[in-house]
């Protein structure tokens, strides 16, 4: 058996929306790794799944008028859905776990009452604040300004009979467990954790760990009434879909603990405080790592639905290819930190990284391959120290720069090693102008043959690391340079020459496009305008006003029934229109309304309108305007839409309304 193991996670995510970038981020993250170690050999389990339980899904469902169940299947097994995203964005895990499956919610009930039998879980009375957005709890001296302080909404005050985790108990050795190992990643996020949750006034808190307000979760089946708190159900995740406490699996000897668990930055205070203080109380080994990763935001934002600001994984996969997107998110920000995405660096990655440098690199090469060889590159194959010696030491060293890299989880360095080696290698072509020497096969062929092979060996080595990043783009890479699988391995990696001569190589189709930035940007914005549309609320409603009018007051206004005899726009002005109206009295009235992009003026005549006409005469653009025209204003899909009131023509001008 494979003595290597390695057991890397995601979070499982909350299905109650669309995933977006921001999830793609951990997942393309995790996927690398998991990919990098299959390529050192490792035995891999990269696990991933969807935290389907809690208040925020049952609203939800309500809402859609479906169960909870229907409610995250539809989300996350239906077209479109989680499942699909993650197909789509070639993620290669080994398993995928859903919190409402039979298994884990045995596991969990099983797990909670050893809790209980042991003392660490207790019944008591909760008194405090609850973020229904993120389901946590928090205490008064927890709030920021009053609001959540994981997103900043507001939070409500929440009393209830529950059962308590004594996290008390294991603060201690949890301080311990962050302050002196390398438990939690980066370092930067150990102060944070230990300053605002344990060493903080009053110290680390017992946990609320069950509700009685709703019951969409796992049921305390000791207690009913009682669902468990969605968290001590979700971290239990790492272990169960091992199959601890359950008979689905019988992986918990082999991969347990966990080499790394990727998490968002937001949920690290779950991961480095309360899963260690679990797993201390189940008597368990604790995961190795914690990484806690930083956020996408976008154009300095935050990405979130009600600002329409989210980007679709979906919609960029179709537009640049799966590979491209992954590489972008991996090359352009430090895993460690936030990251601000826009499209202008996205299609810049593209163009100089994958375009410019690594595809130009690929198709130069093996097109020179095919014209002067035919293909077939000949033994003749001796390299000069002096013209070859910084290419070829650089690609070389490669691996062990590339490894250091990704050992401490640092993508985008591990990236950036790879790309001084394919900027050195399109400088090389540069320096040995293969045209020149093509002219002059006798005299320089075998010359030619030999910087051909270093440039189709550094090509290769490159791929076998980008493997990892971009799988679908590498295997098309090692097709066009004729790589068997001997040569795309971790070892061939580091082994100068493995590629043998003979080899046949073809230029196959362009991998990586140029793509018309301009043209782009501004496709892009047009579709993300419209999802912030799609995203606003179909009709929103002004506030009523809540102060009174007395009856006398209102009486004295006076509204009419008038038709309109002319209309026209007002000379200078795109907003006004002047109307002549009949009010029954005998005379014209002339209003002038702002409504000009609302209406054609010759759509209006012969209509009856309604006014106000005991407003004191106002002058607008010079004219007078006798009254008001009233119309009804509302705001659809974050646009103000106004309808002038139009009566029946039945109505006679000049009669009173009341
Ligand atoms: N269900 C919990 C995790 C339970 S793990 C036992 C959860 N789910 S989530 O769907 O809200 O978030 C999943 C992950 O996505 C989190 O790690 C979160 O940090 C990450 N991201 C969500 N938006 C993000 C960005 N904009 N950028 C990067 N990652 C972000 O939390």
């Amino acid at each position: 058996m494979n003595e290597k193991k390695y057991y890397i996670t995601t979070p499982i995510y909350y299905p109650s929306g669309k995933l977006h970038i921001g999830h793609a981020y951990c997942t393309v993250a995790t996927d690398a790794m998991a990919r990098y170690k299959r390529l050192c050999g490792y035995d891999v389990m990269f696990l991933t799944g969807t935290d389907e339980h809690g208040q925020k899904i049952e609203d939800k469902a309500r809402e859609a008028g479906v169960t909870p169940q229907q409610f995250v299947d539809d989300i996350v097994a239906a077209p479109g859905g989680v499942l699909d995203l993650w197909k789509l964005m070639n993620i290669s895990y080994d398993r995928f776990i859903r919190t409402t499956d039979g298994y884990h919610v045995q596991a969990i009930q099983r797990i909670f009452k050893q809790m209980y039998d042991k003392g660490d879980i207790y019944k008591g009375a909760y008194k405090g604040k609850y973020c229904k957005p993120c389901e946590s709890f928090w205490t008064e001296s927890q709030l920021k300004d009053g609001k959540c302080p994981d997103c900043g909404r507001e939070v409500m005050d929440a009393e209830e009979e529950a059962y308590f985790f004594r996290a008390s108990k294991y603060a201690g050795r949890v301080r311990d467990l962050l302050l002196n190992t390398d438990f939690l990643e980066p370092k930067s996020r150990v102060h944070e954790m230990v300053n605002n949750f344990i060493d903080c006034e009053g110290g680390l808190q017992d946990l609320c760990v069950s509700r009685t307000s709703f019951t969409w979760g796992v049921p305390v089946d000791f207690d009913p009434g009682h669902v468990v708190y969605v968290w001590l159900d979700a971290l239990f995740n790492y272990m169960t879909a091992l199959g601890y406490q359950n008979g689905q699996y019988g992986d918990v000897e082999r991969f347990w603990p966990a080499d790394a668990h990727f998490v968002g930055k937001e949920i690290v205070r779950f991961h480095a405080i309360y899963w260690p203080a679990f797993l201390m109380s189940m008597e368990l080994p604790l995961p190795k790592k914690v990484y806690g990763h930083g956020w996408l935001n976008f154009n300095g934002d935050k990405m979130s639905k009600s600002k329409g600001n989210v980007v679709d994984p979906h919609l960029l996969s179709e537009r640049y290819g799966v590979d491209a997107l992954r590489f972008f998110l991996l090359r352009s920000f430090p895993f460690g930190s936030d990251g601000n995405f826009t499209n202008e660096l996205l299609i810049q990655t593209i163009n100089n990284d994958l375009a410019n440098d690594l595809g130009n690199l690929v198709s130069r090469t093996t097109a020179m391959a095919e014209k002067y060889f035919g293909g077939v590159l000949p033994e003749a194959r001796q390299a000069d120290p002096a013209l070859d010696g910084s290419l070829i030491s650089l690609a070389s060293g490669l691996r062990g720069r590339y490894e250091e890299q990704m050992e401490k989880f640092q993508f985008q360095n591990a990236l950036e090693e790879t790309f001084k080696v394919i900027q050195r290698a399109n400088k090389y072509i540069d320096e040995n102008a293969p045209w020149a020497l093509a002219k002059d096969m006798e005299a320089n062929g075998a010359r030619l043959a030999c910087v051909l092979y270093n440039l189709l060996e550094a090509v290769r080595v490159c791929t076998v690391l980008l493997t990892p990043f971009m799988p679908g783009s590498s295997e098309k890479i090692f097709a066009q340079i004729g790589a068997s699988a001997d040569a795309q391995t971790w070892d061939s990696a580091a082994q100068w020459g493995a590629l043998p001569s003979g080899v046949s190589v073809s230029k196959g189709e362009n991998l990586f496009p140029r793509i018309d930035m301009e043209k782009e940007l501004s496709e892009l914005d047009a579709i993300m305008e419209e999802a912030r549309k799609d995203a606003l609320p179909e009709l929103e409603v002004e506030p009523f006003i809540e102060e009174h009018v007395d009856f006398d007051t209102f009486c004295k206004s006076d509204f009419r029934a008038v038709k309109v005899k002319s209309c026209e726009n007002v000379r200078k002005s795109d907003k006004l229109l002047k109307f002549i109206l009949d009010d029954g009295t005998g005379t014209d009235r002339q209003i002038l309304s702002g409504i000009a992009m609302y209406y054609k003026p010759e759509e209006l005549v012969g209509k009856t309108l309604v006014a106000i006409v005991n407003l004191p005469p106002r002058k607008m653009m010079g004219r007078e305007s006798q009254g008001m025209l009233i119309s009804a204003v509302h705001t659809e899909k974050g646009e103000e839409v106004l309808h002038l009131l139009m009566v029946d023509d039945a109505i006679p001008a000049g009669a009173k309304l009341c």
